[in-house]
């Protein structure tokens, strides 16, 4: 298994199977090109190392061409082709052989076939060294396919994942992850608690509170407990690596989860990257950071409300309850931009019934 940026790829085919299928490839354009001089039109990045591959073992006299053109985001097709690099010199009545790494859903090739029947061109043929069939939605022929395969994201031989793999000679292809972890934010009073439960149960995810994973392992009187408490009896902060700790054994307890609701973790930049480095080891990750969000003077009121009934004391002082405010907003700022550079971030409008709430959480979550 190997890891390119966020995600995960497992070995596909490998190097000897890609060159069998290469040469299956060769041979039959050699066949039907005997005697005339073909233009290979490399469609850039991906397709250079099949390129390479086939043109060198071209029977005969040859031109190459490149054009580079831009449609993939990320791991998803999108319908937009720009043209990068547009052909040049001239392909007017010339026999083309357009030569591709993949071909997904069809836009790069028809945008390119447009080119070539403007360029007036004699002929062109289609050679691709991947197909996947199930994707395509086009209805012009593959000349040559080397090889087909289903709807899978694949790496290696040409192909990348934002700029990562090409270089691997073996492909390697997406691994599904299995588990939907979520870390959940939601400032103090925001009903974060009550949507936890819900979307535990709807999700079947395992909920994991870092106040309650605290609470237990210092009324057990585990060992990370009383590592905690020895801090906080000296009045200071528990550290990070004690706290990960606590939540690494919770996560180990729960291996046949589907999941997990992270609740009050991560609080740091740190503890962020030591909880994706520690899912990264079990090919998993945090699939988006879900935050509720309400404006703070709703909640103020919201809270002092909740005094008046509930005699707490920390819900019934306005200056107190801005204060856990603040320092929940200069928290999550951090975790925020981190969660939102890897575009995991989702805010969710916190203000409505639970009932609205939940749902519009869920549909933020069933899309992750
Ligand atoms: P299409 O325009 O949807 O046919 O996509 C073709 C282009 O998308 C290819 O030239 C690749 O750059 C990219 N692509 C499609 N599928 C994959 C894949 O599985 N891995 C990497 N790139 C892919
Ligand atoms: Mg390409």
């Amino acid at each position: 298994m190997i890891q390119l940026h966020d995600l995960f790829f497992e070995e596909f085919i490998s190097a000897t199977q890609i060159s069998q299928a290469v040469n299956g490839v060769v041979v039959r354009i050699n066949d039907d090109y005997k005697g005339r001089k073909p233009v290979f039109l490399t469609v850039l990045n991906g397709a250079f190392f099949f390129a390479s591959d086939i043109i060198r073992k071209f029977d005969g006299n040859c031109e190459m061409s490149f054009i580079k053109v831009a449609s993939y985001k990320g791991t998803q097709s999108t319908g937009n082709i720009s043209t990068v690099m547009g052909v040049e010199p001239s392909l007017k009545g010339r026999d083309v052989i357009i030569v591709e790494d993949i071909v997904d859903s069809g836009n790069t090739i028809e945008a390119i076939i447009k080119i070539l029947q403007q360029e007036e061109v004699n002929s062109y043929k289609i050679a691709t060294m991947f197909y996947k069939p199930l994707a395509f939605t086009k209805n012009y022929p593959i000349d040559y396919v080397g090889m087909e395969i289903e709807n899978d994201f694949i790496v290696g031989y040409g192909l990348d994942y934002d700029g990562l793999g090409r270089n691997l000679n073996t492909i390697y292809k997406l691994k599904p992850r299995k588990m939907k972890n979520i870390v959940l934010f939601g400032p103090p009073g925001a009903g974060k608690g009550t949507q936890a439960d819900v979307l535990k149960e709807k999700y079947n995810l395992k909920h994991i509170s870092t106040g309650d994973v605290f609470r237990y392992n210092i009324k057990n009187e585990t060992e990370l407990g009383m590592l905690a408490k020895s801090f906080m009896n000296k009045g200071d902060l528990v550290p990070d690596e004690v706290t990960i700790d606590m939540l690494k054994t919770e996560v180990d307890k729960n291996v046949d989860a589907n999941g997990f609701i992270f609740d009050g973790f991560p609080r740091t930049n740190s503890q962020a990257k030591a909880l994706d480095e520690f899912l990264a080891e079990k090919g998993e990750g945090i699939n988006g950071m879900v935050a509720l969000e309400v404006a703070e003077d709703l909640l103020v009121a919201r809270l002092l409300k909740r005094g008046e009934t509930s005699g707490r004391p920390d819900d019934q002082d306005e200056s107190k309850i801005r204060n856990r405010f603040n320092e929940y907003e200069t928290k999550t700022a951090v975790l925020k931009e981190y969660y939102q550079e890897q575009n995991k971030y989702f805010g969710v409008d916190g203000v409505g019934s639970i009932e609205d709430i939940t749902e519009r959480l869920c549909e933020v979550i069933d899309g992750l």
